[in-house]
């Protein structure tokens, strides 16, 4: 069945809410489970693509128990290396089981992840570190297949780009690979970060990890992983949005505060007020109207291109101009169109949208593209007078846990309903 999100906007936000534990970090450590045979993972979000990846590891073999925000992982007797078109074309992140199928079992048939609505999104990095670590890798029928007799190898790889994905895949490989294997031009990522500290705790040696070189001494085998995953610093990032659109006041606990530092200045080069209580925890206040603030898009510790969108809605009530640039996908403006449907003033000229403040924004019915512009459409809506409907919000239920209850739970009248569409 499908549902929309139907929206009266104009109540401020009041009270506290939680974060979640990171959808983005989750995913790689589920399947770092392939290498280590043994798994409990705390911490962990409601999500869609949580039961897809459980599903996955499921489906080949391993015993998978679920309970609320945990996951318990366990090698069954025969285990089948392969990931199904059916399940990758839900979600593209399954490539992540690829380096450890390969480096655990010596060999994998994964289906190649196809375009998405952000871009082309290809693989060949990932390919090109695990074929450098002595992996014979083909593509046919639409799916990688890829062996290797032995171990793989360590040795040394530099992306060509700081790839997140790519640098998961290679430093899960590297773990159980002969020998010592350098990653140069590594991505930065917290979600990196947090990969290598639960692989750590299982017995990987790995150091590096948050710099651009990671460096790995591989180990025949790793004992059981006992981690509990970091909170989503995108999820934190979208509630300061939520904020700073729909106004009000509000406590956010299990907040990334250190991870997110891109994030708070540029909301508060904006003119939100988001004060630090403890490590954890934030007070976000909005009072009057926002500037209009330029953003760049950037890798870790960049402004994540996983907040454009937010950051975008946000502009749309600010005054004056904000010039928004995306760097890491092309084709990830897909909200423009939306947001203008709401009477946003907004300019596409390449990698560059243009953002003219407008006073007010007006309900409409809008379709959400992708998991991070439906975040954007259902915040726009909190401030837009009137209803916005939200269309497509299966998007956002692949990576926002509850976010109708949490928004309501500070105010908002948000409620799921029904779609009469077929969408
Ligand atoms: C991850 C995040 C995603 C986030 C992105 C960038 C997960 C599950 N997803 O995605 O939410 O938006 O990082 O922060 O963690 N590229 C190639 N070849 C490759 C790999 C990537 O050309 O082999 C390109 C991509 O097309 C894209 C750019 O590199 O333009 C960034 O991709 P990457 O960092 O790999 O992102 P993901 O791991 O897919």
């Amino acid at each position: 069945m499908m549902e929309k999100f139907v929206i009266k906007g104009g109540r401020e936000l009041k009270g506290r809410v939680k974060i979640s534990g990171s959808k983005n970090a989750s995913l790689p450590i589920l399947f770092a489970g392939i290498l280590s045979g043994e798994l409990h993972l705390k911490n962990v979000p409601d999500l869609k693509d949580i039961d897809t990846s459980c599903k996955l590891l499921s489906r080949m073999g391993f015993t998978v128990e679920r309970k609320p925000s945990e996951v318990l992982i366990r090698q069954g007797n025969s285990i089948k290396t392969e990931a199904p078109y059916e399940l990758v074309k839900t979600m593209r992140a399954s490539i992540l089981c690829l380096g450890p199928l390969l480096a655990r079992y010596g060999k994998a048939r994964v289906s190649m992840p196809g375009g998405c609505a952000i871009g082309a999104r290809p693989v060949n990095l990932h390919l090109r570190a695990l074929s450098k670590m002595g992996a014979d890798i083909r593509i046919d029928h639409g799916y990688i297949t890829a062996e290797v007799s032995g171990r793989l190898k360590g040795v040394d790889i530099t992306f060509d780009f700081p790839t997140v994905g790519g640098t998961e895949n290679a430093l899960m490989a590297a773990v159980l690979a002969k020998g010592k294997t350098v990653i140069k031009n590594a991505a930065r990522e917290p979600e990196i970060v947090d990969l290598a500290r639960a692989l750590r705790s299982a017995g990987a040696e790995i150091e590096g990890e948050g710099t651009d070189v990671i460096e790995v001494n591989g180990v025949e085998e790793i004992g059981k992983i006992d981690y509990s995953v970091m909170p989503d610093r995108i999820e934190a990032g979208t509630f300061l949005a939520a904020v700073a659109l729909a106004g009000g006041e509000v406590e956010i606990e299990d907040f990334p505060y250190e991870v997110l530092t891109a994030v708070i200045e540029k909301f508060e080069e904006a003119g939100l007020k988001i004060e630090k209580l403890s490590e954890k925890e934030v007070l976000v206040r909005k009072e009057g109207r926002l500037r209009g603030t330029n953003i760049v898009t950037q890798p870790y510790p960049g402004f994540p291109t996983d907040m454009q969108a937010q950051f975008m809605a946000t502009m749309c009530l600010a005054e004056g101009i904000s010039v928004i640039k995306e760097t890491i996908f092309e084709n990830r403006f897909m909200h423009v169109l939306e947001l203008s449907r709401l009477g946003a003033d907004l300019t596409i000229d390449g990698n560059t949208v243009v953002v003219k403040g407008v006073e007010k924004l007006v309900g409409a019915k809008v379709t959400a593209t992708d998991l991070r512009a439906s975040a954007s459409l259902v915040i726009a809506g909190l401030a837009a007078e009137n209803t916005t409907e939200v269309y497509r919000i299966y998007h956002l239920d692949r990576g926002y846990e509850k976010l109708e209850v949490k928004l309501r739970s500070l105010g908002a009248d948000i409620r799921r309903e029904k779609s009469e569409l077929p969408y």
